[in-house]
C-alpha cells in the first residue's frame, strides 16, 4: 500500500485511475506544473499468493471495494479536476472495466472528459513522472504482459523493434517462482533468493544466442528450469541451496538474452537515452547489467523510481496530461475496454 499527499493549492488537474491487473490505483496530476500532487495505490498481491498467480475474478471483486476507498480521499481535488483518465488496456478485461466504468461515472457528475490510456505507454511515461520528456529514448518494457523494446520519438510516435514470441519477463519469473513453489509475484523472490545462488551451478540456455533475430524468447527457458527441478527431484525435493542456485542461474540466463539483444539494437540506433521499464525494471540486477552495458556504448541510463516500476496511476496521470494538452480527449461514450485484438496483443 502506498500513500502520497501534496496540498491542494494548484488550479487545472487530472484524476487518472489504473486497475489492468492487480493493483488499485488513483492519482491526481497537476496539469501546468505536471507535480504529482496525490498517490495511492492497493495492491492484492497477498490475495493472489495464495493461488500462485492473479485470479482476474477475484482481483475484479478487489479492485471494486479498493477504488472507491482511494478515490474518497481524494475528494477534496474534485473542483479543479479538468479531465479523468483511465487505463482502458491492454489488460485482464474484467480488471479494467472497475476503473473504466468508475472513469465514466465521473465524467458525467463532473462533466469532465475521460482520457484513455494504454497501458504500456503509460508505463513508458513511468520515465517522466514530475519531469519533462525525453525523446528520442530507447525503451525496454518488462512486465508480467509484455517484453519489448520501443523507440520512442513523441509522444504519438512509438516504434517496437523487438517484442517477446512467447511469455514476457516477468511472466517467466513468476513461472519459475510457481514450479519451486515460491510465493507470488516471482520476480521479486526469484531475485531475493538469487543474491544467495551460485549464479553458475545451472547452465541454463541462453534464448536465441545464436539466432540473429530481434526478438526474445522465454519457453524454452523455462522448460530448462522445469527439467533441471525434475532432475532434482522435483520442487518437494529441492533444498533452499538448490532453489537460491536455480534464481541465480535463471536470472543469470534471463539478463544474457535481455543484453544480448539490446546491444543488437542499441547498435544500430543512433539514440543516446536508454530506459528499463515495467515491473520486472524493479529487478536491481538486471538494473545494474545495463548500466555496465550503457556505459560502454557511451548512452544515458534513465531510471523509474523503484515504487513506479509495478503498475500504478502516476504514469497514467503523467502521459494523460500530455495527451490533455494535445486536445486527445473523448466523450464517456466514446470509451470501453474492448479494445482492439492487436492492442490486446501489445501493439502500440
Ligand atoms: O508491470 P507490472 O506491475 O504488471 C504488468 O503490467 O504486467 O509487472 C508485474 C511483473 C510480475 O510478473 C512480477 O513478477 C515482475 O513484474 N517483477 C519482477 C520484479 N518485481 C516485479 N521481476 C523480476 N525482478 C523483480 N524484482
Ligand atoms: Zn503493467
Amino acid at each position: 500500500m502506498g500513500i502520497y499527499r501534496k496540498t491542494a493549492g494548484a488550479k487545472k488537474m487530472i484524476l487518472s485511475i489504473e486497475s489492468s491487473c492487480d493493483d488499485s490505483s488513483i492519482a491526481i496530476t497537476e496539469i501546468d506544473s505536471k507535480k504529482l500532487l496525490f498517490y495511492r495505490k492497493i495492491s492484492q498481491e497477498i490475495e493472489h499468493s495464495h493461488f500462485g498467480g492473479v485470479v482476474p475474478e477475484l482481483a475484479s471483486r478487489l479492485h471494486a471495494v479498493a477504488l472507491p476507498q482511494i478515490l474518497e480521499e481524494s475528494k477534496e481535488f474534485f473542483p479543479k479536476l479538468k479531465a479523468i483518465a483511465v487505463t482502458n488496456g491492454p489488460g485482464l478485461g474484467v480488471t479494467l472495466m472497475e476503473g473504466v466504468e468508475m472513469a465514466k461515472t465521473i465524467s458525467i457528475m463532473l462533466n469532465i472528459p475521460i482520457i484513455a490510456i494504454n497501458h504500456l505507454k503509460a508505463h513508458i511515461y513511468s520515465l517522466f513522472i514530475e519531469k519533462e520528456a525525453i525523446f528520442p529514448i530507447l525503451v525496454l518494457l518488462i512486465s508480467g504482459g509484455h517484453t519489448m523494446i520501443v523507440k520512442v520519438e513523441s509522444l504519438n510516435s512509438m516504434q517496437i523493434l523487438a517484442s517477446t514470441m512467447d511469455d514476457s519477463i516477468g511472466e517467466s519469473f513468476d513461472k519459475c517462482a510457481k514450479m519451486m513453489n515460491l510465493g507470488y509475484p516471482g520476480g521479486p523472490e526469484i531475485e531475493k533468493l538469487a543474491l544467495m545462488g551460485d549464479e553458475n551451478r545451472f547452465n541454463f540456455p541462453i534464448p536465441l544466442s545464436n539466432s540473429p533475430l530481434l526478438a526474445f524468447s522465454l519457453s524454452g527457458l523455462k522448460n530448462a528450469v522445469r527439467v533441471q527441478i525434475e532432475e532434482l527431484g522435483g520442487a518437494e525435493s529441492l533444498s533452499n541451496q538448490d532453489k537460491c542456485d536455480i534464481s541465480a542461474s535463471f536470472q543469470k540466463a534471463i539478463t544474457s538474452h535481455l543484453l544480448q539483444k539490446s546491444k543488437k539494437i542499441l547498435s544500430t540506433q543512433n539514440i543516446k537515452d536508454f530506459a528499463i521499464v515495467g515491473g520486472a525494471a524493479a529487478n536491481k540486477s538486471i538494473r545494474n547489467a545495463f548500466s555496465s552495458l550503457c556505459n560502454k556504448y557511451n548512452i544515458k541510463q534513465h531510471f523509474v523510481e523503484l515504487k513506479y516500476c509495478s503498475d500504478n496511476a502516476a504514469m497514467v496521470g503523467r502521459i494523460a496530461l500530455d495527451y490533455f494538452l494535445d486536445n486527445h480527449t473523448t466523450d464517456y461514450k466514446n470509451i470501453s475496454t474492448l479494445v482492439s485484438r492487436k492492442r490486446q496483443n501489445g501493439e502500440l
